[in-house]
């Protein structure tokens, strides 16, 4: 008791939940048995504000959220203790229930009915049920796979999706078949540089600058390089249509070589910079300056000369679909077979350049095709 369920978004559990640990890094995450249930212990309320206000992966938090398998209980059962529930945290003002389900029903569990039930018992307590805006909303969540329910008052926007609609990489003015999705952009952006403030984010080979975007719009300092000019024009266009056509001050794009980074960004950000994010060259429509594992490499390596010593590094390539598709972390050791080159001189390289890998997670892009995303950590070389 007395902690907060973090309620994770369904696309990908495992990588919101490596999200959410990057941006906060203090705090304690403890398994519910529910893969996109944690709960979450030692952090502060503005910063949970500050989760929800730039994650992608993390869908709300219930304070003290009640957790229930539904395998032999009874409906009455779970009723009583939701009642306990809300004696033990009480509110006041007009209040709401919210009700969801991820992932497919819970057979004869109606969300709905029990819903109905919830909101008799707040009238109960004598408090104003007001749905359409509410000062306290109850949530409810049905988890089809594992037959649970998560109950509790809610911080955060709930089963609303990632809001990415209006800035889909095909709407934007300047579109590229590499163009990476906002939803695991944004991701990848917290997941490397952690909370706002550990300093500014670099992406070194921005393309049409997807992760510029995602860090700009969550308020990051950002920079973007691109070695071929049309690039930075066009990440640029893109990035000032994101911002209602004013590129912001805190973010930029420049023409330069991800191998030679501490030429390019401004002296103040030597020895800062807290995250790097990292979608190298690959197939025929993103021809590098180099070849592949060299560019890599060089890269990697620039990178680590200008990082603060805390800094993260996304790193996302094209790996062959694995079957069944992982939707947990992948144990480093694992078979990966990268589109390009060997998954353990890979991680070799990346060592070998001062960055210790943390976690990898694959991502399905189409049948034939995932991405894979390796998290790493500053690591001090000799
Ligand atoms: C796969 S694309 C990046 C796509 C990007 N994530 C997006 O959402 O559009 C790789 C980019 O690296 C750029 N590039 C290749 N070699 C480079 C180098 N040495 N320095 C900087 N950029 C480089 C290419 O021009 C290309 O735009």
């Amino acid at each position: 008791m007395g902690d907060v369920l973090a309620c994770l978004r369904g696309w990908h559990p495992a990588l919101a939940l490596a999200e959410l640990q990057a941006l906060l890094p203090e705090a304690v995450t403890t398994t519910t048995g529910v893969d996109r249930w944690w709960r979450l212990e030692g952090e502060e309320a503005s910063q949970r504000f500050e989760v929800l206000e730039m994650s992608s992966g993390v869908q709300c938090f219930l304070t003290d959220g009640v957790v229930a398998s539904t395998d032999g209980l009874l409906q009455a059962d779970w009723l009583e203790h939701m009642k306990a529930y809300l004696l033990a945290h009480p509110v006041s003002g007009s209040v709401a229930v919210r009700a969801w389900k991820q992932g497919g029903k819970i057979p004869s569990w109606s969300l709905s009915s029990l819903a109905g039930q919830l909101g008799g018992l707040l009238n109960d307590m004598g408090l104003s049920i007001d749905l359409d805006v509410p000062d306290h909303v109850l949530a409810l969540i049905g988890d089809g796979p594992s037959a649970s329910l998560a109950c509790g008052w809610m911080e955060g926007d709930g089963q609303a999706a990632f809001s990415s609609g209006q800035r889909r990489a095909a709407e934007r003015p300047f579109f590229k078949p590499v163009s990476l999705d906002p939803r695991l952009a944004r991701l990848a952006v917290n997941l490397a540089s952690g909370p706002k403030n550990r300093g500014p984010v670099v992406d070194p080979m921005t393309g049409t600058g997807g992760f510029l975007i995602e860090a700009s719009l969550s308020g990051r300092a950002c920079m973007g390089l691109d070695i071929h000019s049309e690039m930075v024009h066009g990440a640029t266009m893109n990035l000032a249509w994101a911002h209602d056509d004013d590129v912001p001050s805190h973010c930029s794009v420049k023409r330069g070589d991800a191998t030679r980074l501490g030429d390019i960004l401004p002296e103040a950000w030597i020895g800062k910079v807290a995250g790097f994010v990292l979608d190298p060259p690959y197939g025929r429509n993103s021809h590098g300056s180099m070849e592949a594992e060299q560019l890599l490499e060089a890269a990697m390596k620039s990178a680590h000369s200008v990082a603060c010593t805390d800094a993260g590094f996304v790193l996302i390539l094209p790996m062959h679909p694995m079957t069944p598709h992982p939707m947990a972390s992948l144990p480093l050791d694992s078979d990966i077979s990268l589109l390009n080159g060997n998954w353990s001189e890979l991680l070799a390289t990346v060592e070998r350049c001062g960055w210790k890998p943390l976690s990898v997670h694959a991502e399905r892009v189409h049948r034939s095709l995932s991405r894979l995303i390796l998290h790493a950590k500053y690591a001090p070389q000799d």
